[in-house]
């Protein structure tokens, strides 16, 4: 259940099991419980696990020191892993919406940790639009689309003026504002924060590959459309949508990307797709409303492991199955080679700039303005809860 050496993490166990008894608890003893959680400063949050392995047995941290096993973690990811020092811990989601919905929540709502302070760092990979960024590039997101939240009918079935299967729910067309309203459609992150962590990343000195440079070169047309696909890999700004369907070609890449630009109210720039940060972020807003979290302390960071769309005389199918593109590898490295320098950048300047937190000058957080503060997309937070369904629910139920 937990590595024997660590002495801290069983008397947390023990402080853990006597909190459950909470009203029982002296004060003396509770106070001295919460003063034992583990406080990380920067939480790593993996996907899988070749973008977690890439953090081990590197020269900056031990991030193996501690293996701890927090209950509701993923039955192939078990433990969370911290230094000796617990100043960096990271966790593994497992792929999809529902595996970092379920672990992210585990780790937040645990008693074992006091993640008040804590900068959560989600660094993986992603497919990538090659009219924004590049195979073996790091992107940061303010924004994370959950583009797949729609309806959708097989284009086939569709009159031929339709561009696209999916148009959203509540919706009769797919570039109308969504009515009906789940809450988890787009999240909106610390741009501070996220300009700052995109600096740090900008000093690393990021790979390539040769597979990768000679792919890139199918993009390279006279239009210059996917110019930015052609270049070496770099730091870039733009945001992640989030689908748990794995999506390749023309017309979802298209699709996703009006998706995202609709859900934001065009501020939104698609570049990156994968399958868990809109549920990551779910889960570390849920914790937020109860001060478990801070929400203006998240980093979205995606490494481009393949295009979402095939270069021009190329098919979809050849894209997603067949292509060898030579991007998955320099991804891989790129997340530690981008990503150390924005762990590091956070632990040097702790006391001078992380500990107090970087005010957010935009808006974060949900559709919902859960966490406070009128939303700069949606229809509103009055008008969104509307949509929500809540209160029809309840007239139904009268
Ligand atoms: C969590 O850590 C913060 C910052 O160090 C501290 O102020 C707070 O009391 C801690 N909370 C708990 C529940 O341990
Ligand atoms: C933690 O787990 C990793 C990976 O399973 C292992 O390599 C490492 O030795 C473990 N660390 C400890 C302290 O047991
Ligand atoms: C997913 O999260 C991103 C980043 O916070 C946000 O921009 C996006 O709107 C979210 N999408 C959905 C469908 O929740
Ligand atoms: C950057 O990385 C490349 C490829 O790994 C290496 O050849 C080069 O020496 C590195 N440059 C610096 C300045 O570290
Ligand atoms: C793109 O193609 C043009 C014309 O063939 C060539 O001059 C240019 O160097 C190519 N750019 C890249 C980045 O490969
Ligand atoms: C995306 O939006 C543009 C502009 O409204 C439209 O022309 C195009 O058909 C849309 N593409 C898809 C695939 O929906
Ligand atoms: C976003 O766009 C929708 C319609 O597309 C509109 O109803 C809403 O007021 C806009 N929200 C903001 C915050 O501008």
């Amino acid at each position: 259940m937990l590595a024997p050496q660590t002495g801290l993490i069983a008397s947390l166990l023990l402080a853990g099991s006597a909190l459950c008894a909470a009203a029982s608890v002296p004060h003396a003893q509770h106070e001295e419980a919460h003063h034992e959680k583990i406080a990380p400063k920067v939480f790593i949050v993996s996907m899988f696990a070749p973008e977690a392995e890439i953090w081990w047995n590197i020269p900056e941290f031990d991030i193996l020191a501690h293996n701890i096993t927090v209950p509701g973690l993923s039955p192939i990811y078990p433990d969370v892993h911290c230094t000796e020092d617990f100043e960096i811990c990271q966790l593994i989601t497992g792929e999809s919406e529902i595996n970092a919905a379920t672990t992210v929540t585990s780790v937040a709502f645990s008693s074992l940790f006091n993640l008040t302070q804590t900068y959560f760092f989600i660094a993986g990979i992603a497919g990538v639009n090659p009219e924004r960024a590049t195979l073996g590039s790091a992107t940061f997101a303010r924004y994370a689309v959950q583009v797949a939240l729609q309806y959708e009918i097989d284009i086939r079935e569709l009159p031929s003026t339709y561009k696209t299967g999916y148009f959203p729910l509540g919706a009769d067309f797919p570039d109308q504002y969504p009515t009906s309203i789940y809450g988890t459609e787009v999240f909106e992150v610390n741009d501070d924060l996220r300009h700052i962590a995109a600096k740090f990343a900008r000093r690393g000195n990021l790979t390539d590959s040769t597979e990768a440079k000679a792919y890139r070169a199918h993009y390279n047309t006279t239009s210059g459309q996917y110019k930015a696909a052609t270049l070496p890999p770099s730091i870039v700004e733009c945001d992640v949508a989030t689908s748990d369907v794995y999506y390749s070609g023309n017309i979802l890449g298209h699709a996703f990307a009006n998706t995202t630009k609709l859900f934001t109210n065009g501020t939104g720039d698609y570049c990156t797709s994968a399958q868990e940060d809109n549920a990551t972020l779910e889960a570390l807003m849920r914790a937020a409303v109860h001060k478990l979290t801070d929400f203006s302390r998240i980093i979205v960071m995606r490494t481009a492991s393949d295009f979402d769309r095939p270069y021009p005389g190329s098919s979809a199918t050849y894209n997603l199955l067949y292509s060898d593109a030579g991007g998955y590898t320099p991804a891989i490295a790129n997340i530690y080679r981008a990503g150390i320098h924005v762990v590091e950048g956070i632990l040097s300047n702790w006391e001078t700039t992380f500990a107090g937190g970087v005010e957010a000058s935009n808006y974060i957080g949900d559709i919902f303005g859960t966490l406070g503060g009128q939303p700069d997309f949606g229809p509103g937070r009055a008008e969104a809860l509307v949509n929500s369904g809540a209160y029809k629910k309840r007239s139904l139920r009268r």
